[in-house]
């Protein structure tokens, strides 16, 4: 294999080093082309952009593939649960049972959030949507604990413990102001952590129990939530987990980087599409929409409708999420002897679009967001609380791709170039100089 490729501009020749990665991935290191050439690389949307090099998770779009740490996430889901799959992608290792001990119990002691905190909760709208107050709340958290090597009363840390403190914070506080957020929309009063649960179960206790009813999940429920959550754990340099890293590039803190990622998130091509395809299920059901019409407008260039959970920037065999998810949602549906119309409409316009040479061509196949938002639904997550989830769930490799930057021998703040493509030179004209009247001056 060659170690460098050759470019040619105006005749003349400059190599440029090849970088392989551990699964025999290639990229042409561009680091000194514009030194070189004077020319930069263009690449919207960053397509054909390796941004960092990273240990964390690999995929592989053409055959399906994404292991964590180097292991199959189908072996994850089957045996293991979110918190290992959180460790496990923080700390680049499945935990020892003591290490597991240690790091429930963190996450046990950080569940609660500061009572002074709950006050921001009553400055939202009860109508905010739980998204916004997710990164608001993110961020506020930031104000009551602070950066790694600030931590007040724990100087005595060493980094990595203290990392584990860090992390266990938000991990577990993620999911009281969500379920926090959740009890504010409904005007019910919040409903604190039980220490005896496991985080799952917990975090649905927080958001269905009433003080004169408590919830407790069934374990099927649970399970069907924290494969989820797994599932979604990373997926590496996604539209938000860039984003972290990004703003963790810049020095910024853990909690103001991963409330950013928040932001990322919540749009509807990102985060944001397992609500939006429970959205365009539900206009189908109520007639406003047929399976068949959805598919032909998905498929009109002139149209900007999009079959919702279908076609990925990476995955271009299967998403290996979604058939994961496919599995567990059928399962859940016959345990809980659920029945959900939206499920058929679901597996016919799957059916419609795997047999439509639009989709065959494109290789637009159903994503994680396909059948997630099905089990949400099915476990009582209204869908507005959809994106929320996976923010639950993408947590973990947010903190461990924040880790990455700061831990990074190469480390540099981000800083894209531009082909500027704006106005030429032009000259300030002053205002008694200018010709005609303005919009504003004729009101
Ligand atoms: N429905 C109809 N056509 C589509 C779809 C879709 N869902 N997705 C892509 N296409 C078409 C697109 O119109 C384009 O066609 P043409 O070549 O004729 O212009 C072609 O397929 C390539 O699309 P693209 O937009 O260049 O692909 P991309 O890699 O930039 O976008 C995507 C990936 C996920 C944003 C896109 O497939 C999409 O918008 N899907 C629907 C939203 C969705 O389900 N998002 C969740 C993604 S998975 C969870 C996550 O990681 O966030």
């Amino acid at each position: 294999m060659a170690e460098n490729v050759i470019l040619e501009i105006d005749d003349k020749k400059y190599n440029l080093p090849l970088i392989i990665g551990t699964e025999g991935e290639k990229g042409i290191n561009i680091l000194k082309l514009r030194d070189q050439t004077g020319c930069i690389a263009y690449d919207p949307g960053f397509g054909n952009t390796a941004s960092c090099d990273s240990k964390i998770t690999y995929i592989n779009g053409e055959n399906g593939i994404m292991r964590y740490h180097g292991i199959p996430i189908e072996q994850l889901a089957e045996g293991s649960d979110f918190i290992e799959v959180a460790y496990l992608l923080i700390w680049g290792k499945i935990p020892t049972a003591q290490e597991r001990r240690h790091f429930s119990d963190l996450l046990t002691d950080n569940a609660l959030i500061h009572e002074n905190l709950k006050s921001h909760f009553e400055g939202f709208p009860s109508s905010a949507h739980p998204m916004a107050m997710l990164s608001a709340m993110i961020n506020a958290l930031g104000c009551y604990h602070h950066d790694l090597g600030k931590i007040e009363g724990e100087d005595e840390l060493g980094p990595e413990q203290q990392l584990e403190v860090l992390a266990a914070r938000l991990i577990s506080k993620i999911r009281t102001i969500a379920a926090f957020s959740y009890k504010m929309s409904r005007g019910e009063p919040f409903i604190y952590p039980d220490p005896n649960l496991r985080y799952v179960s917990n975090f649905l206790h927080m958001m269905f129990s009433l003080p004169h009813k408590h919830y407790e999940a069934m374990p099927e429920v649970a399970k069907a939530l924290d494969m989820i959550l797994m599932l979604h754990a990373d997926h590496e340099q996604n539209c938000s987990t860039t984003t972290v890293r990004m703003v963790a590039s810049a020095g910024a803190n853990l909690f103001s980087s991963v409330s950013a990622g928040v932001c990322a998130l919540w749009g509807r091509l990102h985060g944001g599409a397992n609500m939006a395809v429970i959205n365009m299920l539900q206009q189908i059901h109520d007639g406003g929409l047929n399976a068949k019409k959805c598919i032909e407008l998905a498929k009109d260039p002139k149209s900007d409708f999009r079959l919702m959970g279908f076609g990925h920037r990476v995955y271009k065999n299967h998403d290996p999420r979604a058939r994961i998810l496919k599995g567990a949602c059928e399962r859940l549906f016959t345990k809980l002897d659920h029945k959900d119309p939206l499920l058929d409409i679901a597996l016919e316009l799957e059916d419609l679009a795997l047999n439509d040479s639009y989709f065959i061509e494109r290789k637009l196949y159903p994503n994680v967001d396909f059948y997630s938002g099905m089990i949400l639904r099915s476990i009582g997550i209204p869908t507005n609380m959809f994106t929320v989830m996976f923010a639950i769930g993408r947590l973990p490799g947010w903190i461990a791709h924040w880790r990455e930057v700061h831990e990074a021998e190469n480390m540099k703040i981000a800083r894209p170039r531009q082909i500027y493509t704006g106005n030429k030179e032009l000259h300030y004209v002053p205002m008694a100089q200018r010709q005609g009247v303005s919009p504003i001056e004729s009101k």
